[in-house]
């Protein structure tokens, strides 16, 4: 088993862990979440400054708790796309820097590949092949994994991903920032049946729709309608009725369309990851369908749903268990396809 020292700060969270093969031997992180909720999203440069200030303290305490000695890892990992792009540069930079130090193996990770990795940190992971719902601020995919690097994509939406839905919807009812846990905690005790809300879905050029695909602009203008309709009312906006129900469709849309996926591609299991994991109405929603279809379910554990470097450190493992491991040249880039996953392990590197 390979032991890592990961690091991550793709977005708005730095992160180190220390992983040996599927244990983490320590892990932390350190959410910028306040800062960036004065302004309502993340702000880039202020994002890339605190990962700056963070990270190498995040590292000194990550390698003392661990109790694992620089000498002792197998390689670097950082998370090296996609992202911000400033962002990413201060895992990048830290990463191979010390790589070159320590003469270390550098394994650059697509920070997907990390969430689809978040999944191997339960008790009993996965086994190949399985489908995966990956829903996250900047995600909404349905891939199949056939184990590392063998990724398919066979479903994704069409405009906001699934975070980032529940963030705008939780701004227009006056929510906090991130919207997800904020719209969460509110929509507890709500009538999740009150409204009527659209599942929206996306035709094909020819006719009929794309069963696995999502849209969730239709949605989001029906929500802004209500509460508008709400608001001439003149009456106390109806919060928690309103995020159940949004909560409530957007779950049901999300695990509706991954079974009928699963079944239909003969995947026998379905696997949870990303930030929106963390949702507890769709992790029960999703376990109640898979029961109901007959299929195999995991979740993400809810520590390891958000971005963490710990998922960075199983997908780094993966990789040097098979001898494979990036060039240092390697950059970053602010997109890349989760396919073309394994071209961050081949020489030339691809940016
Ligand atoms: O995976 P993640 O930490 O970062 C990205 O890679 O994007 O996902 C962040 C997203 C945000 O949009 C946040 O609102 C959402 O995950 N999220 C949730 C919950 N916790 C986080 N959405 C719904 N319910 C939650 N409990
Ligand atoms: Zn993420």
């Amino acid at each position: 088993m390979p032991t890592v020292l990961a690091l991550e700060t793709s977005c708005d969270e730095s992160a180190a862990a220390v992983v040996r093969g599927t244990t983490v031997l320590a892990d932390a992180v350190a959410s910028q979440v306040a800062e960036h909720a004065r302004w309502g999203g993340v702000v880039p440069e202020i994002a890339s400054r605190r990962h700056v200030e963070a990270l190498p303290g995040l590292i000194e305490q990550v390698m003392a708790v661990s109790g694992v000695a620089m000498d002792e890892l197998d390689g670097i990992a950082a998370t090296v796309a996609p992202g911000l792009a400033g962002a990413l540069l201060v895992a990048s930079v830290t990463g191979r820097t010390l790589a070159r130090l320590h003469g270390k193996p550098f394994v650059g990770i697509h920070h997907l590949e990390g969430h689809l990795c978040s999944a191997q940190l339960d008790a009993t992971p996965p086994a190949p092949p399985y489908l995966v719902l990956l829903v996250s601020g900047g995600h909404t995919e349905l891939v199949r994994v056939d184990g590392p690097g063998g990724y398919t994509r066979l479903g994704r939406s069409h405009d906001d991903a699934a975070g980032e839905a529940f963030d705008k919807v939780a701004r227009l009812l006056g929510l906090g920032y991130p919207g997800g846990p904020a719209l969460a905690a509110a929509a507890v005790g709500g009538d999740p049946q009150r409204f009527d809300l659209p599942k929206g879905r996306v035709s094909k050029p020819g006719g009929g729709f794309y069963p696995y695909d999502f849209s969730f602009s239709g949605l989001k203008t029906a929500m802004l309608r209500q509460v508008k309709a709400l608001e001439r009312e003149a009456a106390p906006l109806p919060v928690a009725d309103l995020a159940a129900s949004f909560e409530h469709v957007v779950a049901e849309v999300l695990v509706e369309r991954s079974c009928r996926c699963a079944r239909e591609q003969n995947l026998g299991t379905l696997v949870l990851v990303g930030g929106v994991a963390a949702n507890l109405r769709l992790r029960a929603l999703l376990e109640q369908a898979c029961q109901q279809h007959g299929l195999q379910w995991r979740l993400a554990p809810l520590a390891y749903c958000t971005d963490n470097a710990a998922m960075i450190g199983v997908a780094a493992c993966q990789w040097l268990s098979r001898q494979a491991s990036s060039v240092c040249q390697l950059g970053v880039a602010a997109r890349w396809p989760l396919e073309e996953a394994a071209a961050l392990q081949r020489d030339p590197a691809p940016f």
